[in-house]
């Protein structure tokens, strides 16, 4: 696709039209970054990226109602099913290697020599398709290359590695050398973890995050702490077994580290600011504490026993028709009756209620009661303490 034809896939993208509105009313509106790349591939792009020669929160205004990042002088638009980002020009200089980036204004041309890869160096004019980019920017998009602007990149911006390998994974491109010697070198600089993280974050919510980790491992390979396996076998299988309610990014990520020791696992997790519950997630369900009991477990009722207080995460790592069976059906059963219908019926408040309870559970998913009367029968089978 040409540059040019940008402007018509756009019309088709949701947003687009929008787009192209205010741009026919307003001067100086550019396409920028991964939308321009993505409708150049013939792919689908996520949110707008808009450059806005003048003033943006005025022209966000026109857009719809936009919330503005005042520090950043940018400005989000949220619309019916898309998302414009709209900023001015800028530059960004580093003051540290690693650190958040100073920003001043500065011409759009300046603005496309800052970008982290020449395949989102491309601005494209709208509405009529005047394209600005980096010289190499349409031949490596051509050729399926992934080339620094400069060589200070890295260690400008080292969450761009990360990024090097999002796109390597989803897009099959490949770094030219000199980014690939750059990445080989690069290393986190004073980059927080928070950020680290984020980009992690954003690899595991990929269609195929285990693309993009192998070639984060095969460029960088010191970004990922020792032990961390990019596709480890369990992983596809656990995939298919994962539940719509379960969460794919973290089956991803437990599957993967695996290997580690639980020390270290907690420590890395936290360095990246994995909220509290998803780290105690992933590190339960890469430890494979669910896994043996679960597989060799004979009958729906030792299969209940298994899998109980797993996450869905962890039986779906451990495997197996067992993990299916729980996973499909004996995780939704309920009982009819409740711990207050065992004392109304005469057993003493106290763990023998959770016990009875769970003696009619098994009961039940085994075919041996069903209905208020028989749980309760089930559950009163054998239990001490009844005063009846
Ligand atoms: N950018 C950059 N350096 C970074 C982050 C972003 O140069 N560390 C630039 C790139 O030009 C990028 C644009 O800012 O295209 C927008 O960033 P982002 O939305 O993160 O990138 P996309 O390429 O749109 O990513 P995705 O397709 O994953 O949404």
């Amino acid at each position: 696709m040409e540059a040019a034809d940008v402007v018509v896939s756009l019309r088709e993208v949701a947003g687009g039209p929008e787009l192209l509105e205010l741009a026919d009313a307003h001067g100086g509106i550019w396409l920028v970054g991964g939308a321009v790349r993505d409708l150049l591939l013939g792919r689908s792009p996520g949110e707008l990226d808009v450059v806005v020669e003048g003033d943006v929160g005025e022209v966000a205004g026109r857009l719809g109602e936009p919330v503005l990042h005042e520090r950043f002088g940018t400005a989000t638009v949220q619309g019916d099913g898309f998302a414009i980002d709209l900023a001015a020009p800028r530059t960004e200089s580093y003051p540290a290697p690693g650190a958040l980036p100073e920003v001043a204004p500065a011409t759009l041309a300046e603005d496309i020599e800052r970008r982290d890869f020449t395949i989102n160096a491309i601005a494209v004019r709208l509405p009529d398709g005047e394209v600005l980019a980096e010289p190499r920017a349409l031949a490596d998009l051509q050729s399926g290359t992934l080339r620094v602007l400069h060589p200070g990149s890295f260690e400008d911006d080292p969450t761009r590695v990360w990024r090097m390998a999002r796109y390597a994974g989803r897009l099959g491109f490949r770094p030219d050398e000199e980014t690939a010697a750059l990445a080989a070198q690069a290393g986190p600089g004073q980059t927080s973890g928070e950020r680290i993280g984020n980009e992690l974050r954003l690899i595991l919510a990929e269609d195929d995050p285990s693309a993009a980790l192998e070639a984060l491992a095969e460029y960088c390979p010191q970004a990922l702490p020792a032990g961390f396996s990019c596709r480890p076998e369990r992983l596809a299988p656990a995939l298919e077994l994962l539940p719509a309610d379960g969460r794919r990014d973290l089956l991803v990520l437990a599957a993967c580290v695996a290997a580690m020791d639980t020390a270290t696992l907690q420590r890395w997790l936290d360095d990246l600011a994995f909220p509290a519950a998803d780290r105690d997630l992933v590190v339960a369900s890469s430890r494979w504490v669910t896994g043996e009991p679960l597989r060799a477990a004979q009958g729906r009722a030792a299969v209940l026993r298994a899998a109980r207080g797993a996450p869905v995460e962890a039986v779906a790592l451990a495997g197996g028709d067992n993990a299916a069976l729980w996973l499909e059906e004996l995780r939704h059963l309920e009982l009819e009756i409740g711990g207050d219908d065992l004392i109304a019926a005469g057993l003493e408040p106290g763990p023998q209620v959770g016990a009875a309870l769970e003696r009619a559970l098994e009961a039940k998913a085994e075919g041996r009661c069903s209905g208020r009367e028989e749980e309760l029968a089930a559950a009163l089978e054998g239990a001490g303490g009844t005063g009846a």
